[in-house]
């Protein structure tokens, strides 16, 4: 496994890999949903490439940039045994030097949930997600349905931009207990984390309406509303019930549609969404 976080050193590289190639980008702080990524590179390429890199970009001003966790050290010891090839970990100077100012903005499917909550943060994952795309030229490139809106948003980039690559999104993990595995979940304490199990909670209610013939999401959404405010520590931003499509709100549900919800619990801004 090579390590390196120079941009020029990482092109030098790419070019000598057996092709095809993987892509896993990542912000670390490894667990098991960035590792299923990773395994299915590993299983669907000859070689895979894996960035660790914190964006400030997809940061809002008062959001966690300085306290994101990280445990580089522990990462690489995980992407060791997992036999990647190259561990791109550029420092955001290497990213964004000085004078920087191209941005890739996805308009339609940015400016509701995660866009309207977090201004600019798609922004910044469309500009470092096709500038590691670039770098990288892989054949495939693995994100994972827990961020369910960024892989909407980077598939209809891909696909708006002709880039040449195959976009594959890998199930939700999660714990035993349904929460969805985040680096964000080490904000949390044992009192929290159990009551952040809500949000799994919410949305097996809402398949489990859906699944005995309940189709108005208003309805539902009401349900889940009640439901994620039974619990005190969760405090809501969103429950939204759109077209996986295009995201649009539905009123009826017709599937394929989407649950997605946003809490905050606290220090931690949680999502997770799952498909009807
Ligand atoms: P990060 O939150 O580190 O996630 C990296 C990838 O792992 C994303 O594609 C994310 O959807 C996936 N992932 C995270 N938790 C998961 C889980 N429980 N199950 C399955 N997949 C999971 O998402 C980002 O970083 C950044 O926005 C990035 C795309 C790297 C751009 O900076």
């Amino acid at each position: 496994m090579i390590v390196t976080n120079k941009i020029q050193e990482l092109k030098c590289l790419r070019k000598k890999l057996n092709g095809p190639v993987g892509f896993v980008p990542t912000m670390g702080f490894l667990h098991e949903g960035h590792l299923s990524l990773i395994r299915a590179a590993r299983k669907q390429n000859r070689s895979v490439i894996v960035s660790i890199f914190v964006n400030p970009a997809q940061f809002g001003p008062s959001e966690d940039f300085d306290t994101y966790p990280k445990d580089t050290k522990h990462d690489l010891e995980i992407l060791q045994e997992e036999e990647v090839d190259i561990v791109f970990t550029p420092v955001p100077e290497e990213m964004y030097p000085e004078g920087y100012g191209t941005w890739v903005e996805v308009n339609g499917l940015t400016e509701k949930l995660e866009g309207f909550s977090r201004p600019g943060h798609f922004r910044g994952v469309t500009t470092v997600v096709l500038k590691l795309l670039n770098n990288t030229q892989p054949d495939i490139v693995y994100f994972g349905q827990k961020d369910a809106q960024q892989a909407i948003v980077l598939k209809k980039m891909v696909q708006d931009l002709g880039f040449p690559v195959d976009v594959a999104v890998m199930p939700t993990i999660r714990q035993i207990d349904g929460l969805a595995l985040s680096s964000r979940n080490h904000y949390l304490t044992q009192e929290q984390k159990k009551a952040a199990t809500i949000i799994y909670k919410a949305l097996n209610l809402a398949v489990k309406m859906y699944d005995t013939g309940k189709t108005d999401a208003m309805e539902i959404k009401h349900a889940l509303v009640e439901l994620i405010r039974s619990e005190p520590l969760a405090a809501i931003d969103y429950v939204s019930i759109v077209s996986s499509d295009n995201l649009e709100e539905l009123g009826t549900i017709s599937s394929p549609a989407l649950v997605l919800i946003a809490v905050k619990i606290g220090k931690a801004r949680l999502i997770d969404n799952i498909l009807l």
